[in-house]
């Protein structure tokens, strides 16, 4: 494989900055917008709850002039988390929502806890009936919220509480907020549209909550994680793979830990260079919010490290369930042994192609990287998984040269 590969929007920048156009009636026109499944199940929920939208090429443009509904429906929520990102703008526009709970998912149980410990201190009352979380407010008001939690911060509740916290009036202090680039890029869309907002990025982020909020036209950050994925592909495949429109910074656990790997990674502004060497070396891996090594990269680089000689070790502290990738990786030859929240690789010279089945969005990418190098054919099913959040990836890596189809399950 070679040449270049071209990044698009960030996927979980794009949800959540979609379901926050919900905050304003003005019309919203979203720049590098990835057209992937999860993206267009949350255009589909903000349709249904009042938005008008037009969605061409990588521009989706969202005007809500009235909301029509505040109920985000199981049926949805049930599809994609993320959908849980309405319940703060309609808190934040409406004073009133009702959410689904999203419940567990593949990846480990997943609690709403922080969510709502923020919506409460910004006066909203929440119940929870016949599954769904009720909020209602009579006036929200801005108060000094600690989202630490038993597993450290939290993207989702630092994002949904900013939401509401917008249109909340006072001062709001968000203590422990996660500092992922996505949060900041939430934080940068509601800034264009006139909201008081600073420190995102940090651990505290501070909000004047204000009534009136304006249109925009808002470019969204490129997606870390699909950058990530594709330097792994050249670094599994000893290929040398030009990664356009990304963002280095948002990058630098992951080209740290590559260069540690011995792989050749040349930086500049907007692009990475990713040279994969035939002498690799076994590392170990410390998954942590960010700025530390992503979870959503985990599955990816354990597919590398299973061809690399030696032991390496990854410890995932985030989420609880997401090795799932090891057991079909096995199936491929792998040697992986996993012991509570620590999988120990000892790196084998081949892989093999077999049948596996993805169980998530990043494991699916972690199956495919592996089957590039493979001896022989691989057969990844449930790629449903995969187009939820990666956009055109089996035509980008057929562009690089791999040989790769998608065949009708
Ligand atoms: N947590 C709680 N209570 C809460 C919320 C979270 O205990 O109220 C725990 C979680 O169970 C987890 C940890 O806190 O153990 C971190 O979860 P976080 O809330 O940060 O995750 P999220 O917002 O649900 C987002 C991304 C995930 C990504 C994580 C971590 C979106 C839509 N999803 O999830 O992306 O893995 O942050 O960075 O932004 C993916 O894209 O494949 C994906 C799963």
């Amino acid at each position: 494989m070679t040449g270049e590969v071209f990044i698009s929007g960030a996927k979980n920048s794009a949800l959540s900055i979609i379901a926050a156009a919900l905050l304003t009636d003005k019309p919203v026109v979203l720049e590098n917008v990835p057209d992937v499944m999860d993206v267009r199940t949350m255009v589909k929920l903000i349709e249904y709850l009042g938005s008008q939208i037009k969605f061409k090429g990588d521009i989706l443009r969202i005007w809500t002039p009235k909301i029509r509904r505040h109920v985000a429906p199981y049926d949805i929520v049930r599809k994609m988390r993320a959908s849980y990102y309405v319940l703060g703008s309609l808190l934040g526009r409406e004073k009133k929502a009702r959410v689904s709970l999203p419940g567990g998912c593949a990846i480990g149980p997943r609690p709403v806890d922080l969510h709502i410990k923020g919506f409460k201190a910004l006066g909203t009352l929440v119940e929870i009936k016949n599954g769904y979380i009720h909020a209602d407010a009579k006036q929200l008001a801005g108060s000094v919220i600690n989202l630490q939690g038993a597993k450290g911060t939290s993207v989702g509740a630092t994002i949904n509480v900013l939401l509401a916290a917008v249109k909340a009036p006072g001062v709001t202090e968000i203590n422990s907020s996660a500092c992922e680039p996505e949060v900041v890029d939430v934080a940068g869309f509601l800034q264009s549209l006139g909201a008081d907002i600073t420190g995102a990025g940090t651990s505290t982020i501070t909000i004047r909550g204000s009534a009136e909020l304006t249109g925009t036209v808002y470019r969204i950050i490129p997606d870390r994680i699909e950058a990530g994925t594709f330097a792994i592909a050249a670094a599994i495949t000893g290929s040398k793979i030009a990664i356009r429109n990304c963002n280095p910074f948002h990058l630098a656990a992951v080209i740290d830990k590559l260069r540690e790997i011995g792989v050749r990674v040349d930086v500049s502004r907007e692009r990475i260079v990713v040279t994969g060497k035939s002498r690799l070396h076994p590392v170990d891996v410390f998954v942590a919010p960010y700025p530390g090594f992503p979870t959503d990269m985990q599955a990816q680089i354990m597919a590398l490290l299973s061809v690399i000689p030696g032991t390496s070790t990854i410890k995932e502290t985030i989420f609880e369930n997401r090795f799932m990738q090891a057991m079909e990786l096995t199936r491929m030859g792998a040697d992986i042994k996993i012991e509570g929240d620590t999988a120990l690789i000892r790196g084998v010279k081949t892989l093999s192609g077999a049948y596996v089945m993805a169980s998530d969005l990043r494991a699916s990418a972690s199956l495919i990287l592996a089957a590039l190098v493979a001896k022989g054919k691989t057969v990844v099913r449930r790629i449903y998984h995969l187009d939820r959040g990666y956009e055109k990836f089996e035509k980008k890596l057929r562009r690089l040269g791999a040989k790769i189809r998608r065949e009708k399950e």
